[in-house]
């Protein structure tokens, strides 16, 4: 399993010192979470943050783009540094248009999908993505409950991928801690994402080790 520290819940004020501890403990990516107030009630940061952030680590960047009409801004985030871009196929005009322009640029395209986004869509597009996010929360804030459904929900897609004998990763996000990442790693996530339990913890580095190692342990 990946694990991909999700900045939402670092100290702003201190990103690159953050970065650096989680990356230095193992972390294998980093997820950051873009919001425009209107699609998700929340607001985050932009291209300007994740240029800043790509100047930090070496580490990919997967940015999770909770926001409308991402079509228009997908050039903006793979200029600033992205290497997956992934967007909620309820907001955009013509998914396919904006799959494939992601890989005409030779990133790494995906779909962030809700707790209730019906999987056809997932089915319908899967042979032209690199990844999909499940989300195990609704999208918008940092520190919710996960949501004990996404397992089935990842197990569905795990089968459809591997009926399909493709190599696209499943990604979970949200609520991710100790108690939970072992099951999804069970479930056929390849990468999980933590925000709160990581940043909010005293010892970012050591939560990170630990995620790591529930997540490769045999049960
Ligand atoms: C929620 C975001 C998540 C969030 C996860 O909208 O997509 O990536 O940062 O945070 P935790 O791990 O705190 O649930
Ligand atoms: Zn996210």
């Amino acid at each position: 399993m990946k694990l991909a520290p999700s900045i939402l819940s670092a100290d702003f004020a201190r990103l690159a010192e953050e970065i650096a501890r989680v990356e230095a403990a193992g972390a294998h990516q980093f997820h950051l979470d873009v919001m425009d107030g209107r699609y998700v009630p929340n607001l985050t940061f932009g291209p300007p943050v994740v240029e800043a952030i790509r100047r930090s680590t070496s580490l990919p960047l997967d940015c999770h783009l909770m926001m409308e009409r991402a079509d228009s801004w997908i050039d903006a985030f793979l200029d600033a540094g992205a290497d997956g871009v992934a967007v909620h196929p309820e907001v955009v005009y013509h998914l396919n248009r904006v799959i494939s322009r992601v890989r005409e640029r030779g990133k790494k395209a995906g779909i962030a999908v809700n707790p209730t986004t019906p999987l056809v869509v997932v089915d319908e597009i899967l042979d032209e993505i690199d990844y999909v996010v499940v989300m195990s929360v609704n999208p918008g804030f940092g520190g919710q409950k996960f949501l004990p459904g996404s397992l089935a929900r990842v197990r569905k897609i795990a089968a459809l991928v591997q009926a399909r004998s493709l190599a696209v990763e499943i990604v979970i996000d949200g609520g991710i801690d100790a108690g939970n990442v072992r099951d999804a790693v069970t479930a056929g996530a390849h990468v999980v994402v933590a925000g709160s339990a990581v940043f909010k913890n005293a010892d970012p580095a050591a939560k990170v080790r630990e995620l790591i190692r529930l997540g490769e342990s045999d049960g």
